[in-house]
């Protein structure tokens, strides 16, 4: 060690001598040779030394992020909570009313004109801010369902998810099919009941109802005292501290520290009758419900309940202050080749958005990278593995809705936004040299099947190229019929119809019709025996397609078709998702 200091005394007395004897004009230039020089005079120490430093920064940044999807059934409230939590977080300035519609029209996470005409998000914002120590990203996903797939790819890239349901109107369709999703991953799920200010229903049977529809256990850490026009406040059994709510008014009113449950300041606060329902509530979901445990949590068995009032931002900054505290930090990724841990030194990463024009101005196309491992810099040579090439990000950007800027860094758990002129698909990984192949994001059979006819001639490039940028793009999937080469496009619902021909008249200037086809699925084919796939395919010829792989599909126009195929072809593996 003694050794060590000396040595460094030496070097430092050195330099400055250096300095003062060369001419300070060029001081700044020399000064960065005298620090090659010294680096290579010591590599050891200053390896070492910046290692250490770069871990520990590593670490201290993945342990500080937060990544989720705030997911809900068309109307809940999602979009209103989001921009509630971007205004804690500062990210945005306008306070309160989203309700009126000058905000409505530029809210941050709409990007998209028919997204304006349509009232319904159809885009993937990533939204990233900080709040306190910590730096949140927010997913935000298209709450109609014809755009699911857009949102499952969404919930492959999140560490856990805020569910929004309506007070009202309870769990909806929308919010089941999405909890399935997350259960599969077992994805920590924090459940906001939101609208308290609304009549409503009975919050115990709201509670139940998550635990039977969601088909998840449920903790409640907050509890409304009244609801609707008698709604006061909420209780925040997390904190243990009392939140009062006044109707007309757009912000808290007034947070009463309290001591306990039995504290005498709760009947002053709200009325010696409403602190005894209160009372009655909390003993009863004492008395009901396990205490909280965050690994339960953690592992996706328990979702801790919180009510209250996006709209009017009521209980939205309890959430917040609890979310940051229990929600995990990023977690391992799968590989096919192994499991990847945030902590590595290498940077690594993966695609599962591809957006192309978001601003119109500029003709533009942005690959949304989760960053998985290790630290991303500008600048830096990764490996494109799918194409085994190695690129170079010159402007990689960070998002704020509409507003992007350029980074230097990023860490895992941050979303990138990366230039891109049809390079990536969705699904591909940027390594420092290593072949990994993320798994999970795999196309699923869609529902609604239509031939796509050009009814401009002298568009066929643009509608080519427009095609084949919104399928990389993951808006739906493209199949090619070996029998009469038409292409045929494959959604989840008839409004993907609608968002591809308005996409690729206003962003490509190509004009296109639908024509119907009637089919029940597609099935990605393969066998292990060359000449049974050879005969099948001859067989079914007229009902063969490519998807925009080459990879071979059967067009199965009934599920009767499916099954006698199935039957008679038992060397033929037919599978309904894209991954196998
Ligand atoms: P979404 O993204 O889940 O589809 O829902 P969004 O936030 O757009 O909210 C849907 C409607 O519910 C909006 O009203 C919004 O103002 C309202 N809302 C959200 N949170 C609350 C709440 O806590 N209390 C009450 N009472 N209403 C709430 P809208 O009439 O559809 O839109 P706008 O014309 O008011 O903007």
């Amino acid at each position: 060690m003694q050794f060590i200091k000396i040595r460094r005394q030496i070097i430092f007395y050195a330099t400055k001598l250096i300095i003062i004897i060369c001419n300070p004009v060029a001081k700044i230039q020399k000064l960065r040779i005298i620090e090659i020089f010294l680096v290579t005079l010591c590599p050891k120490i200053h390896c070492k030394h910046h290692k250490n430093l770069a871990l520990a920064t590593l670490n201290d940044e993945i342990k500080r992020r937060r990544t989720f999807a705030i997911i809900s059934h068309p109307d809940a409230g999602k979009t209103t909570l989001t921009e509630k939590l971007l205004l804690f977080g500062g990210a945005i300035h306008i306070a309160g009313a989203v309700k009126s519609n000058k905000i409505k029209k530029t809210a941050t996470s709409d990007w998209m004109e028919i997204e304006k005409q349509r009232g319904i998000s159809v885009a993937t914002s990533v939204m990233g801010f900080n709040y306190g120590d910590y730096k949140i990203n927010i997913l935000d996903t298209p709450g109609h369902q014809d755009f699911a797939e857009d949102t499952y790819r969404t919930l492959t890239a999140v560490d856990s998810v805020i569910i929004v349901v309506d007070v009202a109107k309870g769990v909806e369709q929308q919010t089941r099919k999405l909890m399935e999703v997350c259960r599969m991953r077992n994805t920590p799920v924090i459940i906001f009941v939101n609208k308290l200010d609304r009549e409503g229903r009975d919050p115990f049977d709201i509670l139940d109802e998550l635990e039977s529809e969601l088909k998840i256990s449920v903790r409640p850490l907050s509890w409304p005292i009244n609801i609707g026009a008698k709604f006061k406040g909420v209780y925040n059994i997390f904190e243990n501290s009392l939140d009062l709510f006044t109707p007309n008014k757009q912000t808290v009113s007034e947070r009463v520290e309290i001591t306990d449950i039995n504290d005498p300041r709760i009947d002053e606060a709200v009325g010696e009758v409403d602190a005894k329902k209160l009372r009655d509530d909390i003993e009863l979901i004492d008395g009901v419900y396990p205490a909280f445990n965050e690994e339960d949590y953690l592992s996706g068995k328990v979702a801790p309940v919180f009510f209250g009032s996006a709209l009017n931002t009521f209980g939205v900054k309890e959430l917040l202050d609890c979310f940051v505290k229990i929600a995990p930090s990023p977690g391992e990724t799968k590989a096919e080749e192994r499991t990847i841990k945030p902590e590595e030194e290498k940077f690594s990463g993966f695609i599962f958005k591809i957006h192309a024009n978001m601003d119109p101005n500029h003709r533009s196309c942005i690959a949304f990278v989760k960053v998985c491992s290790g630290k991303f810099e500008r600048n830096a040579n990764y490996k494109h593995v799918r194409s085994n090439k190695m690129m170079r990000f010159a402007a990689p950007t960070a998002f704020m809705a509409q507003k992007k800027s350029i980074v230097d860094e990023a860490y895992p758990g941050d979303i990138v936004g990366l230039p891109d002129t049809g390079n990536f698909k969705i699904g591909d990984t940027l390594t420092e040299g290593e072949d990994l192949h993320f798994k999970g994001l795999p196309s699923f059979s869609p529902e609604m099947f239509k031939y796509i006819e050009n009814t401009d001639p002298m568009k066929s490039k643009q509608l080519e190229k427009g095609i084949q940028q919104l399928m990389d793009e993951g808006v739906a999937q493209l199949f090619i019929n070996q029998f009469n080469g038409r292409k045929i496009i494959g959604t989840v619902g008839q409004l993907q119809f609608e968002v591809i021909q308005y996409r690729l008249l206003h962003e490509y200037g190509a004009q296109c019709r639908w024509e119907p086809i009637s089919l029940y699925k597609a099935c990605w084919i393969e066998s292990d025996d060359a000449e049974a796939l050879d005969s099948f395919k001859r067989r079914k010829h007229q009902f063969m397609a490519v998807d925009k792989e080459g990879r071979d599909v059967f067009l199965a126009d009934s599920n009767y078709v499916l099954q006698m195929a199935q039957s008679d072809f038992p060397k033929i593996k037919f599978h309904f998702s894209s991954e196998f």
